[in-house]
């Protein structure tokens, strides 16, 4: 989180050159797109993508919509698809998100699909977001760029409202055009609806020659991250450890008296700790252990969104 005032620039050729710089370097800038204004983060930076859930205030981690400039830097990314093709043959550039298979080896931070094997990509029309995700070369995660639980942005004012301070930049391209969240497909099974939005069911089956169906689970679409069976580990997960049990795999927190295996944030720093707890949960897991002890977590800032993770990690298989 930047603790300096936030800069606001101008959407001409220095100021989004000056936002995509401040991208590649791990600070966060909010840059308008056709839909709303996104809170963007280098995609690639564990603790890029971190700091975004800090700012956004969320208290658990969504997953996150990655943004590129093109089709070759999506493909690096996700396992594509006829029916994708054929989606963004009619749809991209604009206000369509498609979540499909991460590709094997994408060096997407874990942090932005929260965990999940799949990813929300997305091309958007905007002539600065679209300048704006080809200078800086690397693929850049964004939720609305609001505090959490306030309305999306449409207007840079909106944005410094509630991330005045807290983020290092606002791109200032006037007003968005659609104002609404992009439509997303979910394409990892049968086309499926996951959030309405300008380009309708209807659009879409008709583009796809087959039906798409629409979630009815409101609850789901909204967030899909809440269920706590996409997140649980093989291993058993042990909340609040204060000592270790033979055969344990150990993830600590802070000083820890003796040895443990991997550290969320040796230094305490919760948005390290964040942008690890993934990336060391599937380390931890793959060991084969078959209980993972979790030292606690202080309850504050980030640690709300790490503790709602690892309790959903340690909930009981259903
Ligand atoms: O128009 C938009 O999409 C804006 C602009 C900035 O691009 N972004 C946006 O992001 O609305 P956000 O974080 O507010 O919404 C992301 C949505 C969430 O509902 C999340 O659950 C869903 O995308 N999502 C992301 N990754 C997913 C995945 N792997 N599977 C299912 N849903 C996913
Ligand atoms: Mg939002």
């Amino acid at each position: 989180m930047s603790e300096t005032a936030t800069q606001r620039l101008t959407a001409d050729p220095e100021g989004i050159a000056r936002a995509a710089e401040l991208l590649r370097d791990g600070q966060l800038v909010a840059f308008p797109t056709e839909t709303v204004y996104g809170l963007g983060g280098n995609a690639l930076d564990d603790r890029a993508v971190a700091g975004i859930f800090e700012a956004k205030g969320r208290p658990s981690f969504n997953p996150l919509i990655v943004h590129l400039a093109d089709l070759d830097a999506v493909k690096e990314l996700v396992q594509w698809s006829d029916l994708a093709d054929v989606a963004a043959q009619v749809f991209w550039p604009g206000p369509l998100t498609m979540v499909l298979p991460i590709r094997e080896g994408a060096k997407v931070s874990k942090l932005v699909s929260a965990g999940l094997d799949s990813l929300a990509v997305r091309m958007p029309a905007s002539p600065v977001a679209r300048t704006l995700l080809r200078e800086c070369g690397c693929p850049v995660a964004a939720p609305s760029a609001n505090r959490s639980g306030r309305i999306s942005p449409t207007r840079a004012e909106h944005v410094l409202e509630t991330l005045d301070g807290r983020i290092a930049a606002v791109l200032d391209g006037g007003p968005c055009d659609v104002g609404l969240e992009s439509t997303i497909l979910g394409l990892t099974g049968k086309p499926t609806l996951l959030r309405p939005g300008r380009v309708t069911a209807e659009f879409l089956s008709e583009a796809l020659g087959r039906p798409v169906m629409e979630r009815r689970d409101r609850d789901q679409i909204s967030a899909p991250g809440q269920l706590a069976s996409h997140y649980a580990p093989n291993a058993r997960v042990r909340l609040n450890a204060s000592e270790w049990h033979e055969g344990e795999a150990r993830l600590g927190f802070g000083r820890t008296e003796g040895d443990c295996d991997l550290n969320l944030s040796p230094a305490g720093d919760l948005v390290e700790a964040a942008a690890n707890l993934f990336e060391y949960l599937h380390r931890l897991d793959s060991s084969g252990a078959e209980v993972i002890a979790v030292m606690p977590v202080p309850h504050v800032g980030l640690g709300v969104a790490i503790n709602d993770r690892l309790s959903r990690a340690a909930a009981p298989r259903g």
